[in-house]
This record gives structure tokens, sequence and C-alpha cells, in this order.
């Protein structure tokens, strides 16, 4: 309710002459600096009482407390936040490459952070970025002695969480596919998506799509085995890994890939040509 009141109060300032406004935001410093200098000569005065000092930490856990201590410079920054800054400083490298990471936690000189989008689930990706998050993070923040990448998908109902290294930058085109959690973890699904049978797999966070036609003579493999990330074709046996498209009884052909992503928790593919 308060910050609701303190919004509408912005907003209705923004109508307001520019003189109007830096004086109401002069009056706002003053009202602030004031506020700050009393919190200051109360912690002063109370933390030197026996056990004072443990009870002010506990209040400081309080969000609105120790946002409002935060924001008047008498709190630091947590950790949790300064590493969240040092991530904020690679941001726009990763997004550069359709990709984001977020901070999972921080604890005893470890953080723990989840890439997202297309640096989620490309190995190669996934090398460089995790070098330039540590290099950052442990830049910004010493303290910080091991970076974890975390498992498992985070972020809002909207995250990208991988995407087909290949089909990283293409925008338009995608196709709901599936629902993630009806691809269990190690399974494979035949889909019809605009009248093209596909192969969809999951492999832990990743997913991987691809037409459901074998490369020795074009037939549809329904019916084929499946087992152990590998498809066999029922007609002659060729046998393909489905994390890959690899064929490994003829190595110079394989299965065509489609562009797959996961956003929130739907399966997206998009088709090749
Ligand atoms: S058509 Fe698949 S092995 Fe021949």
């Amino acid at each position: 309710m308060l910050l609701r009141d303190l919004s509408a109060l912005e907003e209705l300032s923004a109508t307001w002459g520019e003189a109007e406004q830096n004086g109401a935001q002069a009056r706002a410093e003053a009202v602030d600096a004031l506020n700050a200098e009393a919190f200051r000569r109360l912690i002063r005065s109370l933390r030197d009482v026996p056990g004072m000092s443990a009870a002010l930490r506990a209040a400081a856990g309080d969000e609105i407390v120790y946002a409002v201590l935060r924001r008047h410079g008498i709190l630091k920054a947590s950790l949790f936040e300064r590493v969240n800054a040092a991530l904020d400083s690679v941001r726009p490298m990763l997004a550069s490459h359709g990709g984001d990471a977020e901070l999972v936690a921080v604890e005893a000189g470890r953080a723990e952070v989840r890439f997202l989008g297309a640096c989620d689930g490309c190995p190669a990706s996934a090398l460089t970025f995790y070098a330039g998050v540590k290099k950052a993070i442990q830049a910004q923040v010493p303290e910080i002695t091991e970076i974890k990448q975390a498992k498992g998908l985070g972020g809002g109902a909207g995250t990208t969480h991988f995407v087909s290294p290949f089909a990283a930058y293409k925008t338009d085109g995608w196709t709901v596919a599936a629902d993630l959690a009806d691809l269990a973890d190690g399974a494979t699904r035949i889909e019809d998506i605009e009248g093209r049978s596909v192969l969809l797999s999951r492999f832990g966070d990743r997913v991987t799509c691809f037409a459901n036609s074998c490369a020795h003579m074009g037939m549809a493999m329904d019916g084929g085995e499946i087992a152990g990330g590998l498809i066999t074709c029922p007609y002659h046996g060729f046998q393909y890994s489905l994390e890959t498209g690899e064929c490994l009884t003829a190595p110079e052909v394989q299965l065509q890939p489609h562009g797959v992503r996961v956003v929130g928790d739907k399966v997206e593919v998009r088709l090749t040509e």
C-alpha cells in the first residue's frame, strides 16, 4: 500500500512543471537526509547495548527495513547484490549472443549461476560464457572463490531456457510443439509439426528435434527401437543418436536437424527448409 502511494505520487509529480518537480525533489532529498541521520544516531546509540547488534542484524532481515536502510546508505550491499551487479556487467555480452544468466544462490564463498537462453545447453557457448561470468564476478567480488553452474529451469514464465545453437538468432517461424512436462528426461516423442513428422528428444534441460526421416531411404522411423538416446530405423537398421543426429551406421549421413527452444514450460520448434 505504501509503495502504491509512492508510485501514485511519482506519477502525479511527473505532470508538474520543471520548477515544481525540482522543488519537490529537493524537499524529498532533505527529508531523506534527515531520516538517514536519525537512523545513524539511533543505531549508534543502540549498538553497544548487550545483544543489540544481533537484534539489529535480525531486524535488517525484514525486506522493508533492509530496503530503507540500503536506500539511506546505512547498510552496505549484500554479497548477493554485489554478485548480481557483477552479473549485470556481463549481461550485455550474454544478450548479444541471445543468452542471459540468473544468480541462484550465494553462500560461503560460492555463487551459483544459471545460464538461460542460448547460453543454456550449448557446451561451446557455455565455456565462453562461464569464463566471462567467472572473470567478472571474481574481479568485482573477490570473496567469491567458486562459481558453479546451477541445473534445472529457472527464470519466469517467458524465460527462454535453451535454444539450438544454429537457431539462436532466429526470432520468427517458431511453433509450439509440446509441453516440456510431457517430455520426460531421456524420452523421445514423434510429433507432427505443420504437416511434417519430427522426433523430439529431451536430454536434461536440452531438447533436440530431427526430421523423422531416415537418411538411408527417407522412410519414417515410427516403430523403430528407441533406447539409450539412440533410434534404430525399423527398415534396414540404421542407427542414429537422438542427441546429435549423427548416424552410427554410416557416419557420412545424419538426421536433418530442426531448430528447437524451450520457452517457459513449452517446447517450440522451427522447421528447417
Ligand atoms: S530406410 Fe532406414 S535403414 Fe533403410
